[in-house]
């Protein structure tokens, strides 16, 4: 893990990952979380986490921007830089799920920064996050 400078966040990413959190379906954690992908260097898609009454159907921000992402048309590699926000959560780290879904659809070293109400940053690149996961060639 890395801290980072606040600055060093894209603050365009930053406020809509901020922004789509407010829109987060989180009535059982409380907890919102949103999350923006840049796609190349003009395209931004953005997810909020989504829970659900059985809980296992939750869907995290992160892949929720990535799935959003990909049906408006971006390629496995082209999503480059992601910033997700965390209301509720002291520190947050991507969960297990959203890694596997990262390392198959962003750059090898697209970066991924966490930021919580604090103004608290880590960084990753999808490569830390994730070394030697599952892949199907
Ligand atoms: N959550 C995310 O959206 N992203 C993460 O990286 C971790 C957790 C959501 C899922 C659930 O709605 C809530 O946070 C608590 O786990």
């Amino acid at each position: 893990m890395s801290e980072r400078d606040a600055r060093a966040v894209p603050q365009r990413l930053l406020e809509q990952a901020r922004e789509v959190s407010e829109h987060a379906h989180s009535p059982y954690s409380g907890a919102r979380v949103g999350a923006a992908v840049r796609c190349g260097e003009e395209r931004v898609f953005i997810g909020c986490n989504v829970e659900n009454a059985s809980y296992g159907l939750t869907q995290c921000a992160e892949r929720n921007a990535l799935n959003a992402a990909i049906a408006h048309g971006i390629k496995r590699g082209e999503m480059d830089e992601m910033v997700i926000y965390a209301s509720g959560f002291q520190r947050l780290s991507p969960c297990g799920a959203c890694r596997q879904v990262m390392i198959e659809l962003m750059a090898p070293d697209a970066v991924v920064h966490c930021c919580n109400e604090g103004g608290e940053v880590s960084s990753w690149s999808v490569n830390q996050l994730f070394p030697e996961p599952f892949v199907l060639e």
